[in-house]
C-alpha cells in the first residue's frame, strides 16, 4: 500500500536547520534566537547576514569586515556587464537575474570548490554581486550607464546609490534595510528548498542560488509582491476596493495577491511590521491612496468569512509592495528585491546542507498505465 500523497510537501519535514525558527499559528518568525521585531529595529542587513552564517552577532570589527568584503565583492565583471547590455531590453528582471548569477560562476575563481572557505567567499561575493546587478538591470534597461558599487557604503546605501547614481538617500536606504533584514531568511520555503535540493546532488554554491532565483520567481512566492502591487494598481483608488472584492474575489475566481501562506495562520510578522513603514513612509511622501487601498482591501478580506475560515492574513509580499513602490521602485523589480535579501538565506541554508549532506530525492507514487504491448510508430 503506497504511502498518502502530501500535496504541495505539506507538513513534511525535510531537515533540522539552525537559520530560522517559523511559528505559523503564533505569528512568530526567528532568525537564529533573535524575534524579527528586534532585527528590523535594530540590525543593519550585514549584521543579520553575519548572524546567519555565523550563528552569532558580529562585534564591530567583524560587522565593519563582513560590510567592507560585500561592498567590494559586489564589482561585477566586465564581462558581465558587455553581456547584460545585449539582453533584451524588455527581459523580465529576475530571468536577468537567474542568467546573470548562473554566468557569475564563470568568473568566480571558486565556482567548483564546494570547500567552506570558497563557499563562505562565493556567498559574500554573490550578496553583493546580486544587488549590483539589479541596480545594474534597471539602468541598462533604461538605457543609462550602470554604475558600480562603493566600498564606503553598506548594501542598502550602495543599492539606492547604485539605481539612482547619487545620494543614497537616507529614508530611501533605511527603509531598504529594514526591508532586507525581513526578508533574509524563512525556514524551508520554496526556494530556499529548492537551493538545498540543488548543492544536496553534490552541485555548487552559484547552482543552488540560481534554483532558488528561479523558484523564486513564480507568483505563489516572491513573485506575489509586484502582483499585490499590479493589484492595487488595477483597483485605483480607495473607493473601488468593495467593489473590486466583490466582482474578482467573492463573485469571481482571483486570489487576493500577497495574502494567505502555506505556514502562517496568523498575522505574518513581517507584515505587521511592513504594515506601519508602509503607512508612515505613505505619509511621509504625501500620496496616501496606495496604502489605503492595501489597508481597505486587507480589512475586508479579514471581515469576511471565507478568508476568516481558511485564517489568510496579509503575508510579507503584501506591504512590502506599497513601501517598493512609495520609494519609486519600478514594480517588476520588486521580486529582484526579494532575491537581493534571500539570498543570504539560500546561502546560509546551502552551506548548512553542505556540512551534513545526503542527497535530497523524494518518492512518487506511479499512477500510470502498466504492461503495454509495443505498437511500431507507422501503426499508431
Ligand atoms: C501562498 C499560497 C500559495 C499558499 O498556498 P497553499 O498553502 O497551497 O494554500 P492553498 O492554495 O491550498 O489555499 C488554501 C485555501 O485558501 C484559499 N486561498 C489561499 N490564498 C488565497 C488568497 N490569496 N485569496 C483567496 N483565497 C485564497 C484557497 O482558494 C484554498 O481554498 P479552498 O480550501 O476552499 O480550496 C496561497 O495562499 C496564495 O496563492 N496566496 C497568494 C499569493 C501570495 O501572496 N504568495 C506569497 C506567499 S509569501
Amino acid at each position: 500500500m503506497a504511502e498518502p500523497v502530501k500535496k504541495g510537501l505539506e507538513g513534511i519535514v525535510v531537515a533540522e536547520s539552525r537559520t530560522s525558527l517559523v511559528n505559523g499559528q503564533e505569528g512568530k518568525l526567528v532568525y537564529q534566537g533573535y524575534p524579527i521585531e528586534t532585527l528590523a529595529e535594530n540590525a543593519l542587513f550585514e549584521e543579520v547576514v553575519f548572524l546567519l552564517w555565523n550563528e552569532r552577532l558580529p562585534n564591530r570589527a567583524e560587522l565593519e569586515n563582513l560590510r567592507s568584503a560585500i561592498a567590494q565583492g559586489a564589482v561585477l565583471p566586465q564581462g558581465i556587464i558587455d553581456q547584460m547590455k545585449t539582453y533584451p531590453k524588455n527581459s523580465n528582471p529576475m530571468a536577468v537575474l537567474r542568467t546573470v548569477v548562473s554566468a557569475l560562476a564563470f568568473y568566480d575563481p571558486d565556482s567548483e570548490d564546494n570547500g567552506v572557505e570558497a563557499n563562505r567567499r562565493k556567498a559574500i561575493r554573490l550578496t553583493g554581486q546580486i544587488t549590483t546587478a539589479c541596480a545594474a538591470w534597471n539602468r541598462i534597461r533604461k538605457g543609462q550607464e550602470p554604475v558600480g558599487p562603493r566600498a564606503d557604503l553598506n548594501l542598502a546605501q550602495n543599492f539606492v546609490y547604485m539605481l539612482e547614481g547619487k545620494g543614497p538617500d537616507q529614508t530611501a536606504s533605511d527603509a531598504i534595510n529594514v526591508y532586507l533584514v525581513l526578508l533574509a531568511e524563512h525556514g524551508m520555503n520554496a526556494s530556499t528548498f529548492a537551493s538545498r535540493v540543488t548543492v544536496a546532488t553534490g552541485s555548487d554554491m552559484h547552482s543552488g542560488i540560481v534554483s532558488g532565483i528561479g523558484t523564486l520567481k513564480g507568483p505563489s512566492h516572491g513573485g506575489a509582491n509586484a502582483e499585490a502591487m499590479n493589484m492595487f494598481l488595477e483597483i485605483g483608488d480607495p473607493s473601488n476596493v468593495a467593489n473590486w472584492f466583490k466582482t474578482n474575489i467573492k463573485e469571481g475566481d482571483r486570489r487576493i495577491m500577497g495574502i494567505g501562506h502555506r505556514i502562517y495562520k496568523a498575522l505574518d510578522p513581517r507584515a505587521a511590521i511592513l504594515e506601519e513603514h508602509a503607512r508612515l513612509l505613505a505619509e511621509s511622501s504625501g500620496n496616501l491612496k496606495w496604502f489605503q487601498i492595501a489597508k481597505q482591501l486587507a480589512d475586508t478580506a479579514r471581515a469576511d468569512s471565507y478568508f476568516i475560515e481558511r485564517k489568510l492574513y496579509p503575508n510579507v509580499d503584501y506591504y512590502s509592495a506599497i513601501v517598493l513602490y512609495t520609494l519609486n521602485i519600478d514594480v517588476d523589480m520588486f521580486t529582484p528585491l526579494f532575491a537581493m535579501s534571500r539570498v543570504a538565506g539560500w546561502s546560509a541554508h546551502v552551506m548548512e546542507q553542505f556540512a551534513n549532506n545526503r542527497l535530497i530525492r523524494p518518492d512518487v507514487t506511479y499512477t500510470g498505465p502498466m504492461d503495454l504491448p509495443w505498437v511500431p510508430v507507422d501503426q499508431r
